[in-house]
């Protein structure tokens, strides 16, 4: 357990209020170690055909044999092509994992790791989006620590000894799994997502290959490119923001409102994916360093009980954790409205947060993000947002505290309508007025609890990401196949 949670536990004793206070001086606290503490960034391989590069790359470091870790869409795509046949060309042995799984479940790591030992590999290479790239460091820490179970490996430096190298192909432009210290995981019995961070898991070189997005599907390119903002957002709002992590968050905004409605209009435009590949990497740094929050303490509850795709739970969760972190955050928001050229820095703050706020929103509905999740139950609300909390205050370090009451009420504003009319009177009112969070945002500043407008007809969570549109396979020269095994 770490010092967070040991804390938290005993905070639990004490009124909201005065647990507020002091999480927030501790998590201010610790922000002034981890912006010192050394994290390793991997060689960057960037533009078309650097996974190519990436394959001749790795002919030289002298692996036995790597492990290829992916799932069936990216094979069937023929997005392995360049990377396979620069290993045969090397003369590079590597073995084929391709069952990953949406959020990857510890049985399906337990396959991967029990194929990475028959196979007798030394490194790992994850092609694909957050989920491979996860399953792969997971596979690394776990095949380094064999006595230890999976479920014990969830927090902070829980392996004793050194993974092997994982070298990542992103095929998403989302989580910046390439660039940072953690992997997530699915833990299907709990219905939860374990969370497994450690300095050492970092890729030690990663391949932004554009030409491997181009046929990303528009549901999937919306739901990960908001996933990068809502790294680079909470990152930049957070306590343990420093000015490193800044220049990253925002040189990502700046990019992500640049690109990412072209991106999901017009995929196959190789510089807008770049673009967007870049974008998610900068975030992933952001973040690795200056954490997230809430909404992704609250969209990991989502992903763990629903199956909600990370992304798109994020999309859905971020507009209402924005209006509720305004009054808190109000400088910086007006620096991320500047950043994404919504004004400049001449105009009054209050507006250009007021306009963030919006044109979040205006993005996810240009997307085809709805307002609400379709999955959602009245039921599970208290349980979910005390996870959520639970998760948020042990980890994150937040800019404005939440209480129980704000969370569930946050929450329940995603209730699909038919939901929504089962909720119980007055569960749609405002936070209760026991902490500062519920002090009324005043005049002209953006308002806590105001709806996102709603978009014209807006697909449900469960449309929204529909399976992608597989091209034409390429033909495979690599000695091996790789098919679905
Ligand atoms: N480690 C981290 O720092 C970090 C950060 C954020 C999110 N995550 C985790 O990453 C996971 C989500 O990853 P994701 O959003 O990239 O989605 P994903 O990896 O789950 O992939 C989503 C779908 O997209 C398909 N796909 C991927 N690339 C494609 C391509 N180029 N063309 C066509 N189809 C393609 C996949 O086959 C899959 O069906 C979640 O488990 C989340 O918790 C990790
Ligand atoms: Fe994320």
């Amino acid at each position: 357990m770490n010092l967070f949670a040991t804390l938290n536990q005993t905070l639990d004793l004490i009124p909201e209020g005065a647990r507020a206070a002091g999480l927030g001086a501790l998590m201010k606290g610790a922000g002034k170690v981890t912006r010192y503490l050394p994290i390793p960034q991997p060689t960057l391989l960037v533009g078309p055909g650097s996974s190519r590069r990436l394959g001749q790359a790795l002919t030289a470091f002298g692996h036995q044999k790597l492990l290829i870790v992916t799932d069936a869409m990216i094979v069937k795509l023929g997005l392995l092509k360049s990377l396979t046949d620069a290993l045969d060309a090397g003369g590079t042995a590597w073995a084929l994992f391709d069952e990953i799984t949406p959020d990857a479940p510890i049985p399906l790591i337990e396959r991967g790791l029990a194929r990475f030992q028959e196979e007798a590999c030394d490194a790992l290479v994850a092609v694909g989006g957050g989920s491979a790239m996860d399953a792969a460091k997971v596979i690394a820490v776990a095949s380094a620590n064999p006595l230890k179970p999976l479920r014990s490996l969830a927090g902070y430096f829980k392996g004793l000894n050194h993974p092997p190298p994982v070298y990542a192909v992103p095929t998403t432009a989302g989580t910046g799994s390439e660039v940072t210290v953690a992997a997530v995981i699915a833990d299907p019995q709990r219905r939860s997502k374990l969370v497994i961070v450690d300095t050492r898991l970092v890729p030690k070189m990663a391949a932004l290959d554009p030409e491997l997005m181009a046929g990303l599907p528009p549901a999937i390119t919306a739901a990960t490119g908001m996933d990068a903002l809502t790294h680079a957002v909470e990152s930049f709002l957070g306590h343990w923001a420093s000015p490193g992590t800044d220049g990253l968050a925002l040189a990502a905004v700046g990019l992500i409102f640049d690109n990412l409605r072209s991106a999901y209009l017009e995929g196959s435009n190789l510089e807008v994916r770049e673009r967007m590949s870049l974008a998610s990497t900068y975030a992933g740094m952001a973040f690795t360093r200056a954490n997230v929050g809430y909404v992704h303490a609250i969209a990991h509850q989502f992903g763990g009980r629903y199956h909600t795709p990370h992304g798109l739970a994020n999309a859905i969760v971020l507009p209402q954790v924005l209006r509720f972190l305004a009054p808190a955050v109000m400088p910086r928001l007006a620096a991320l409205a500047v950043r994404a050229r919504l004004g400049t820095v001449k105009d009054n703050e209050q507006v250009l947060a007021q306009r963030f706020l919006d044109a979040v929103d205006a993005l996810n509905r240009d997307l085809g993000i709805p307002t609400h999740l379709a999955a959602l139950r009245e039921k599970d609300i208290p349980a979910l947002a005390e996870a959520a909390l639970h998760e948020a205050h042990t980890g994150y370090p937040v800019p404005r505290y939440m209480t129980r009451a704000e969370c569930e009420s946050l929450i329940r504003r995603l209730l699909p309508p038919k939901e929504e009319a089962a909720a119980p009177a007055g569960g749609l009112a405002a936070p209760a007025a026991t902490s500062p969070a519920a002090t009324p945002a005043p005049e002209g500043q953006p308002k806590a609890a105001r709806a996102p407008r709603k978009a014209p007809a807006p697909p449900t969570a469960q449309t929204a990401q529909t399976a992608p549109t597989p091209r034409a396979p390429r033909k495979s020269s690599s000695r091996k196949t790789p098919t679905a095994e």
